[in-house]
C-alpha cells in the first residue's frame, strides 16, 4: 500500500514538471549555430555588414543604438568596413552638436542615434539583455559552447509572427510566437527581399533575421573576439607553465628522491 501511494506521487511528479516544462517551451526561440559561438567563435564580416544594412534600412526608422559610436564600424574583428566608407556612413546621420546646439553631419566619434519612437527601446545591448538559454546556466559550459542565446531570441523573435493581430486600448497587437506573452506590439518588421544585399545574398526573411541579430550581438560587445583571444591565450600561456613547473619540481626533487636513510 505505501509503495503504491509512492509510486502514484512519483508519477504525479513526473507528469506536474512535465507539464511545467512544455509550458516554458511554448516561447519559440530556434538554436542557431551562429559563427561567433564556441571559444574559437568569430564574427562574420559580411553578415555584419548585411545586418548593419538591414539595420539601418528598416529597424532604425523606430529603433536606436545610442551605445554605439560609429568609429567602430571600421574595427577589426567588427563589419571592418573601410575607413573611407565607415565616415561617409557617419556622415549620412545628422546629430545635433552638444556645444554650438546645431544639427551637423555626424563624425567618427559620435554616436548612432537614440530610438525615433519612444516606445521602441535601444537595441545596442538588447542581445545582452535578452540572453538566457535553455540548459543549466552555473558553470557557464553551454554559453561557452554555443553562445548566450540573446542573438537567436532576437532572430527568432523576427519571424516568429503568426500573421494573428489583436486591438487592445487602441493599439494593435501582434501574434508572436518567441515574445514572452504571446502579443508585442512591434509591427512584424521584416518580410522577403525587404532590403537588397550587395554581397548578392538571398534576402530571405531568415537570412536577414539572423544578419541583423548577429550584428547586434557585435554591437552589445564590439570588442568579443579581442576578448576570446586573450583568453584563449592566457589558457595556452598557463598550460606551458603547468608543464614547466612540472620539470622544474622533478628536477629539483630528483636527488632526494629514491634515497632512503
Ligand atoms: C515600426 C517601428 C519598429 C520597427 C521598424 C522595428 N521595431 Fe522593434 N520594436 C518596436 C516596438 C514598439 C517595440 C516594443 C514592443 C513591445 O514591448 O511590445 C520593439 C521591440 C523590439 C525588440 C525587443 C523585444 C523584447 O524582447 O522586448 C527587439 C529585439 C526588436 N524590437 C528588434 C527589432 C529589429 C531587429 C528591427 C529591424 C529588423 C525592428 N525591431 C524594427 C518597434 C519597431
Amino acid at each position: 500500500m505505501k509503495l503504491k501511494t509512492t509510486l502514484i506521487a512519483a508519477l504525479a511528479a513526473t507528469t506536474l514538471t512535465g507539464g511545467a516544462a512544455m509550458a516554458a517551451e511554448e516561447a519559440h526561440v530556434t538554436d542557431y549555430s551562429f559563427s561567433f559561438e564556441g571559444p574559437f567563435g568569430r564574427f562574420d564580416q559580411g553578415q555584419l555588414q548585411r545586418g548593419l544594412q538591414v539595420y539601418s534600412e528598416v529597424c532604425a526608422a523606430c529603433h536606436g543604438l545610442k551605445f554605439l559610436p560609429y568609429r567602430e564600424l571600421a574595427e577589426e574583428g567588427g563589419p571592418a568596413l573601410p575607413e573611407d566608407q565607415m565616415r561617409a556612413f557617419a556622415a549620412q546621420h545628422s546629430v545635433t552638436d552638444a556645444e554650438t546646439g546645431e544639427d551637423r553631419p555626424a563624425i567618427p566619434s559620435d554616436h548612432f542615434a537614440a530610438s525615433n519612437d519612444p516606445n521602441a527601446p535601444d537595441l545596442t545591448l538588447m542581445a545582452k539583455a535578452r540572453a538566457g538559454f535553455h540548459g543549466p546556466i552555473g558553470l557557464g559550459i553551454n554559453q561557452l559552447l554555443h553562445g548566450i542565446g540573446g542573438p537567436e531570441y532576437i532572430a527568432s523573435l523576427l519571424h516568429g509572427y503568426t500573421g494573428e493581430t489583436r486591438e487592445e486600448a487602441g493599439a494593435t497587437l501582434y501574434e508572436n510566437h518567441t515574445f514572452p506573452g504571446g502579443w508585442i506590439s512591434m509591427p512584424p518588421p521584416l518580410s522577403d527581399d525587404q532590403v537588397t544585399y550587395e554581397d548578392g545574398t538571398p534576402a530571405t526573411l531568415e537570412q536577414m533575421s539572423q544578419d541583423v541579430a548577429a550584428f547586434l550581438m557585435w554591437s552589445a560587445e564590439p570588442k568579443m573576439m579581442a576578448r576570446k583571444e586573450a583568453g584563449l591565450t592566457a589558457v595556452l600561456f598557463l598550460a606551458g607553465l603547468t608543464v614547466l613547473l612540472w620539470f622544474t619540481n622533478k628536477k629539483i626533487w630528483a636527488p632526494h628522491k629514491g634515497k632512503h636513510v
